[in-house]
């Protein structure tokens, strides 16, 4: 079946920028993405472009080019749902809070309400694509709530997860390393096939049974996590041995089998889905009995809380182990570079170790809004200061902390930064981005993750 409209339920930081990429690659299917979040499609469809809820480089281009030709924002779901041919579902995953899985299984309820409300609106067959990340088997949980709960038209399920790195979204969705279609519908397949065939190569396009699509996501997930921790644990050996995380980590990515991409020690991961999708992993492993595979998996995530909290802990100690009353200015509060998005980011949790030692914490993020960094600090919101500007928030500082790897940060006036805090000046670089040379010889006592 060629598809001409597509519906898409969730206008997130998948929904939103992969339909803007299908709709500006396909100008013959209408897309139309949907949410119930009123203030997010209103900002979607925000006359100012800088408006847009989520920050991509490039995405505003995108949506300018595409967005009231065949791109559209809309919270009326049943509408979009009744006139598309296939229906992506990329809504939200989150980790269970409650009952039975708590802290690791994926809650699906957000999926399920999805599925009873296509069910319940359509009068016509339709292809349904999960886009969202979801625990291996859940296609089978979707067929049956459709098909029992349906108007008796044919559903089919398709499987495509999202590959997408926040920060560096529209040109990973311009040039995927390859875009994954699991399914058991020859025809079904072809169709989502034929969308991405628009702009990606074919034999970029790989298909398979609906489960192996189900859990590659969460198995490429655990694998990109597991670099980290393992160049995170291997840090810490660095900091006790005098070898050199970063000497190490092109060492070791010279050889063409390990590879030099994603081998990046930091102050530990961040991000709304590798703490998640593993968990996630661990939770379906156990739930098969399955319990070195779980403990296996589970390490990755042990090992990042620990690098987390071992960094404030570092700078505790060198302050002289005590940070009470202190300023510590922290730069960046998103969990990467290039994005708006601070969910699970490594600075929440050094901005509550610091606030529980007493600390006067000020935050200075070149995207992330003032309401935001409260938000993540809910409940001692009152305790952390926020700064529009990166020279007043290190004023006066005892100490500054790098967690996010912002390249503005790299050309700022270091000596003048340096001459306005309280001696001596120290720098925690959570993420190895400063000119060690050059912070040390303007007087810093700096110290790094893994050197
Ligand atoms: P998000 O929270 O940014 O967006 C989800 C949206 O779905 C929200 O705006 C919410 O209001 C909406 N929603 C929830 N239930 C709804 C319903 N019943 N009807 C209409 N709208 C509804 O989440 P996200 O970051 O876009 O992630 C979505 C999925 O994609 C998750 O499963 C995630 O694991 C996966 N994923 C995320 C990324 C990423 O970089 N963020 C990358 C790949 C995959
Ligand atoms: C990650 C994956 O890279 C995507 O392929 C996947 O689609 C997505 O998760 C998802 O499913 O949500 P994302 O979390 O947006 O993408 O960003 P990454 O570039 O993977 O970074 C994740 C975290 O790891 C960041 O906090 C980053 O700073 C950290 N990181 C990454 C390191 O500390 N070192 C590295 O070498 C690489």
């Amino acid at each position: 079946m060629k598809i001409k409209n597509i519906c898409c339920i969730g206008a997130g930081y998948v929904g939103g920028p992969t339909m803007a990429v299908i709709a500006q690659k396909c100008p013959d299917i209408k897309v139309t993405v949907v949410d119930l979040n009123e203030a997010r499609i209103a900002a979607w469809n925000d006359v100012d472009f800088g408006k847009l809820p989520v920050y991509e480089p490039g995405l505003d281009e995108v949506v300018k080019e595409a967005r009231g030709r065949n791109l559209f924002f809309s919270t009326d779901v049943d509408k979009a749902i009744e006139e598309s041919e296939m229906i992506f579902i990329s809504v939200n995953t989150p980790t269970k809070m409650y009952g039975a899985g708590k802290g690791m299984a994926a809650d699906l309820k957000y999926i399920e309400l999805c599925a009873r409300q296509i069910a319940r609106v359509a009068k016509s067959d339709k292809i349904v694509v999960e886009k969202s990340t979801l625990p291996v088997r859940t296609a089978e949980a979707i067929k049956s709530i459709l098909d029992n709960t349906g108007n008796g038209v044919n559903f089919q399920i398709l499987s495509n997860p999202e590959f997408l790195a926040e920060g560096t979204a529209v040109t990973d969705l311009h040039n995927p390393d390859r875009v994954l279609i699991g399914g058991n519908d020859a025809e079904a397949i072809q169709s989502l096939l034929e969308v991405y065939a628009n702009w990606v190569p074919k034999d970029r396009i790989l298909t398979t049974n609906v489960w192996s699509s189900e859990l590659s996501k969460l198995t490429a997930n655990a694998f990109l996590a597991q670099r980290v921790s393992s160049i995170n644990a291997i840090s810490e050996l660095c900091e006790k041995t005098e070898a050199d995380v970063n000497e190490v980590a092109r060492a070791i990515g010279m050889d063409s089998r390990i590879g030099s991409k994603f081998l990046k020690a930091s102050v530990g991961f961040g991000g709304s889905c590798f703490q998640k999708d593993i968990l996630n992993l661990v939770y379906i492993a156990k739930s098969y009995g399955l319990n070195e595979v779980a403990d296996y998996w589970e390490q990755v995530v042990i090992m990042n809380d620990h690098q987390k909290h071992r960094f404030s802990k570092n700078i505790v100690q060198t302050l002289y182990n005590t940070v009470s009353g202190k300023r510590i200015a922290m730069l960046g509060w998103a969990f990467k570079k290039d994005t708006n998005d601070t969910r699970e980011s490594a600075a929440i949790t050094v901005a509550q170790d610091l606030i529980a030692e007493q600390a006067n914490v000020v935050v200075y993020d070149p995207k992330v809004s003032h309401d935001q960094i409260k938000f993540d600090l809910e409940g001692i919101e009152d305790k952390i200061k926020v700064e529009t500007n990166p020279y007043e928030a290190c004023n006066n500082a005892h100490a500054i902390a790098i967690l996010t790897e912002w390249d503005e940060f790299k050309t700022y006036d270091w000596q003048k930064i340096y001459d306005s805090m309280s001696k001596p000046a120290f720098v925690f670089d959570g993420r190895n981005l400063l000119d060690k040379q050059k912070v040390k010889e303007i007087g810093f006592v700096y110290s790094a993750v893994g050197s």
